[in-house]
């Protein structure tokens, strides 16, 4: 990018390395912890585990930054009996680690447990049997003390800038995409030069407050420093006022004018969104209605002269791309 491009706001990313370990020749990591993420008395049908992975003497060690995921293969074949492919999984260690030295790194799996639902042209349409993932419900059952297999680390833009403190930052997650932002919130907070004097929103989406990951952490941020900011969009329960649940995009919108627009409006605001394949949908149009889309996407022709509340889906996968200031993660 030539320097003349370069306005106040540009965040500048750190250069990160990627793929020092490839699916070909994966690594051995030991879990060294195994714990369920949930709150106890849970309503949803969703189990999610934080799993700790120590990778300490592999190449992996110290090089897996906040932001960025891993792979982990399975062992055993696929139904065409090679070998399982890598699945990724974003990293909820901040970048020194769990344990302070870059040898513990750590991920949020969410077991994949459904009926078997016909996916593509030749899939038997009576099948119905029980559907489980291969490698979340691999993961999810897991032992302390086991090994497994882990690459990585991969992702070279859903990062912090450099200079932290020069942005201020709206975390928008839902379900396991809570994940890079505990990781990014350790390195914000918890950095040895000191907490950021940044304002950092954290918005977390679920059906009910029990599926809330890491919710203890993210309101004991809350407790401790002014600059933090923890809402959560419970959809499937009344709010305390009595009003409807809420979805993340419907309290983005709800609390635009007082809280999300001044920051998105400024030069300062950077956006992400994590988690679920079509959450970044009502955020752009939201951004359109707000005219706040020059600094966050780029709208192709084909898109430009169609109203925004007529935008569909496959429009604005094909035709919106986010700009340096929105970092868009779902899966
Ligand atoms: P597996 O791959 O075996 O099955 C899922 C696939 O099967 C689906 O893709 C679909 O094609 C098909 N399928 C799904 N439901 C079906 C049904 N009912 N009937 C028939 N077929 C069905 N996950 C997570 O839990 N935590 C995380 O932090 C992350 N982070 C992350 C980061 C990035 C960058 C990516 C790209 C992805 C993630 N994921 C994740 C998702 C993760 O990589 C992985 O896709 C899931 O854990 C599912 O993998 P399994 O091997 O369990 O399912």
């Amino acid at each position: 990018m030539s320097d003349d491009t370069i306005t106040a706001s540009m965040p500048i990313f750190p250069e990160v390395k990627m793929n020092i370990v490839t699916p070909k020749a994966p690594v051995t990591g030991t879990v060294v912890k195994s714990e369920v993420c949930l709150k106890g008395g849970r309503k949803s049908a969703g189990f999610v585990r934080h799993v700790e992975i120590d990778v300490s003497g592999t190449p992996l060690e110290g090089q897996c930054r906040a932001g960025q995921s891993f792979g982990i293969v399975a062992p055993g074949v696929d139904a065409n009996g090679k070998p399982h492919k890598v699945r990724l999984y974003s990293l909820a260690s901040p970048t020194c680690g769990e344990d302070g030295e870059g040898k513990v790194i750590s991920t949020t799996p969410k077991r994949v447990i459904d009926e078997f639902t016909p996916q593509k042209d030749g899939d038997d349409p009576e099948k119905h049997e029980l559907f489980l993932g291969v490698c979340s419900n691999y993961v999810c059952d897991l032992q302390v003390g086991d090994k497994v297999q882990v690459t990585g680390p991969s992702g070279k833009r859903f990062l912090l800038p450099v200079e932290h403190d020069k942005h201020d930052y709206i975390f928008m997650a839902t379900g396991t995409g809570i994940a890079p932002f505990r990781s990014m919130c350790k390195d914000l907070f918890e950095h040895p030069s000191g907490p950021t004097t940044s304002q950092v929103h954290v918005v977390m989406g679920t059906p009910y407050t029990t599926d809330l990951l890491y919710d203890e952490f993210f309101c004991e941020l809350e407790e401790k420093y002014e600059n933090f900011h923890y809402h959560k969009a419970v959809s499937r329960e009344k709010q305390t006022d009595g009003s409807r649940g809420l979805y993340v995009g419907q309290l983005v919108g709800q609390k635009y004018d007082e809280v999300f627009g001044p920051i998105l409006s400024s030069d300062r605001g950077l956006m992400y969104m994590c988690g679920l394949v079509g959450m970044q949908f009502g955020i752009y149009q939201l951004f359109a209605e707000k005219q706040i889309t020059d600094a966050y996407m780029t709208i192709k022709d084909e898109l430009k002269d169609v109203c925004f509340s007529d935008w569909d889906r496959e429009q604005m996968r094909r035709y919106i791309k986010p700009t340096h200031r929105m970092m868009v993660e779902v899966y």
